[in-house]
């Protein structure tokens, strides 16, 4: 497909990692509606896709997403904003089946820090800097900024970032659990396309089970959770790859998973 504001390649040795580059250079990736739409069509394509085992998502050096489109919001009512659903499309990025890495490089603000939180692993550069600054424009976050930085970082992390708009660096980020790892920004995407390749070469069946499984921690109790888990994990024991899996491990070879 043709896309107007994002790149989308198929890269790693195997070819087995989506690569979704956000190119709307002139406005730091704002992300207009033009733009949204095409990346929840090329994760969706992605997704659908039983040649890709993993997706990584990254912008340029200066900006892996600025906000959303400031310009394109202005004028916007309450009405319009429910009847047009706004920002609604993004959403569909969690729907995902296939582990997302957001590799972020530069300014992730506003809807930018919230469309990383929204991938399954956040890998830094480390010149990143992230932040939260609705408030300095007279809104507050809309595609989960207030409620996933409080459950990964906490409430008072959540609410200084939220009320004052203040910026913070991968460093900070990555101290408070919100990125997993900081890389040099040279390096960022290589190492992010490393780690969709070594999710790729796991079996797609027991990777989605184990996603699943991770984001049920958001969602419900410890109890439903561990349950839900138990449950997951009993499921994995109908499928061919957990005897592959295993039977490689015993006779002391490399599995050869099929997506059974
Ligand atoms: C529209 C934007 C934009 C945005 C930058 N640009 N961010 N356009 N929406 N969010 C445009 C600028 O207007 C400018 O265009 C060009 O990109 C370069 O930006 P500069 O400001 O000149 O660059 P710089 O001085 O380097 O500053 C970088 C920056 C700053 C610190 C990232 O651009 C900035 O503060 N941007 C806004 C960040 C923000 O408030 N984001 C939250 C948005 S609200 P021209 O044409 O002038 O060259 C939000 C709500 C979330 O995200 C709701 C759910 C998704």
């Amino acid at each position: 497909p043709k896309y107007e504001f994002i790149l989308a390649s198929r890269v790693g040795e195997k070819s087995n990692v989506g690569m979704i580059q956000l190119n709307r250079p002139k406005a730091l990736n704002a992300l207009c509606n033009a733009l949204v739409s095409d990346l929840t069509n090329a994760v969706a394509l992605f997704d659908n896709d039983s040649s890709i085992g993993a997706i990584v998502i990254t912008g340029s050096e200066k900006a892996f997403a600025a906000g959303a489109d400031i310009k394109e919001m202005r004028d916007l009512t309450f009405s319009s904003c429910i009847s047009k659903r706004l920002l609604e499309e993004l959403n569909l990025l969690t729907s995902c089946k296939k582990p997302i890495i957001a590799a972020v490089n530069g300014y992730a603000l506003g809807g930018g820090c919230e469309l990383a939180m929204m991938c399954d692993i956040i890998y830094a550069g480390d010149k990143a800097k992230f932040g939260q600054p609705e408030i300095t424009i007279g809104t507050i976050p809309g595609a989960g900024g207030t409620q996933r930085i409080a459950r990964s970082c906490g409430k008072s992390k959540a609410m200084e970032i939220c009320l004052t708009g203040n910026q913070f660096t991968a460093q900070e980020a990555e101290k408070m659990g919100l990125v997993s790892k900081i890389i040099p920004a040279d390096q960022l995407v290589a190492e992010s396309i490393k780690l969709g390749e070594r999710i790729a070469s796991m079996s797609p069946v027991i990777v989605a089970l184990c996603k699943e499984s991770v984001n049920r921690a958001f969602e419900t109790s410890l109890a439903e959770g561990l349950n839900f888990e138990k449950r997951m994990f009993y499921g994995t024991f109908a499928t061919k790859d957990q005897k592959e899996g295993m039977t490689a491990f015993i006779e002391k070879r490399s599995p050869n998973f099929s997506n059974n």
